[in-house]
């Protein structure tokens, strides 16, 4: 198996320190508040810009020769795709903390803890702002509306599980969705976006997009163990806010097929990613053969996780 974590790590590392710069604001304290998760060593893990800067080697058609002097010139658009949608995760986390009244992020204080929801609160505002204001300088319309399109499936799957009625708690079509918003629309709509940057055709970009989506889904253990034991609906319906209903959920999901069954739903996602990769055009080009078949590792290593 590749790493395609290292087969781009140069430039998601080039990514990183141009997401530092590119949060200056006038106000010093922006400045570091928008910052705080671009700090070296406090980035996360690097799986969203690894994906897309190998979406881009996986769609390239073969370069020819004289074209390799203007690699950077390829490079630069999905890369500048890249820390957008960093941007925009670390807003979207940052915002999800105070909403949350989380204490900590990635092992260290959350920002809203280290300066309070009102600066927090500024400071994700600010990086949407940032993170527009560069995809508009790309001058295309259909990647600021592929971008705009996931920002709004962030708030939308958030307020999905703020509001939430017992019945939809149950539901595994809600779960899906919220989960797709939340934590899938963002990658599968830049994928897109990388596609479209690249001059690809409609049926490409679609591919990109339904990588990216069935990567970005996560699973359901308790709704499945809730279908063999449905006495878990009332803890489920809950929503386990209280430590007891958490402690039921646990036994019956030992006892249960929950969790293979979740197994399985990953590992259907994993194939369908790998086949997205395979319905793409032929290509010769050796750079986007191993990237393909990076990205299909890629996801193989991510349901590996979920174990
Ligand atoms: C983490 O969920 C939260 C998200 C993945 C998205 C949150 C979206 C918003 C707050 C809407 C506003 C969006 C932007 C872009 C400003 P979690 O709380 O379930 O998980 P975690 O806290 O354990 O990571
Ligand atoms: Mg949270
Ligand atoms: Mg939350």
């Amino acid at each position: 198996m590749l790493d395609p974590f290292a087969l781009v790590k140069d430039e998601v590392s080039e990514v990183s320190n141009r997401l530092r710069s590119m949060v200056a604001a006038e106000v010093p304290e922006l400045t570091s508040a928008a910052g705080y998760f671009f700090r070296a060593g406090a980035e996360g893990k690097t799986t969203c810009p690894t994906v897309l800067l190998l979406m881009a080697s996986a769609i390239r058609t073969d370069t020819p020769v004289s074209t390799i002097g203007s690699m950077n010139e390829l490079r630069a658009k999905p890369m500048c795709i890249a820390e957008i949608t960093e941007m925009i995760h670390v807003a979207s986390l940052i915002h999800d903390d105070v909403l949350d009244l989380a204490d900590t992020r990635r092992g260290m204080d959350s920002l809203n803890s280290a300066v309070g929801n009102k600066l927090a609160i500024l400071a994700g505002d600010f990086l949407l702002f940032r993170a527009f204001s560069a995809a508009g300088s790309l001058d295309n319309a259909e990647v600021v509306s592929l971008l705009a399109t996931a920002l709004n499936n962030l708030v939308t799957g958030e307020l999905m599980q703020m509001n939430v009625t017992p019945a939809q708690r149950c539901s595994m079509d809600y779960y899906l969705q919220k989960t797709y918003y939340k934590t899938a629309a963002l990658i599968s709509n830049s994928c897109k976006a990388v596609a479209v940057l690249a001059g690809q055709t409609a049926d490409v970009a679609a591919l990109a997009y339904q990588y990216g989506r069935h990567l970005g889904i996560v699973t359901a253990p308790v709704l499945f163990a809730m279908e063999e034991f449905p006495e878990l609906r009332e803890s489920v319906e809950r929503g386990f806010h209280d430590p007891s209903d958490v402690a039921t959920a646990l036994e019956y999901l030992a006892k249960s097929e929950g969790i293979e069954r979740t197994r399985l739903l990953a590992t259907e996602h994993a194939k369908l990613a790998a086949r997205a990769i395979d319905a793409l055009p032929e290509v010769g080009d050796r750079v986007a053969l191993i990237s393909r078949q990076a990205l299909k590792d890629l996801a193989q290593k991510l349901i590996r996780r979920t174990k």
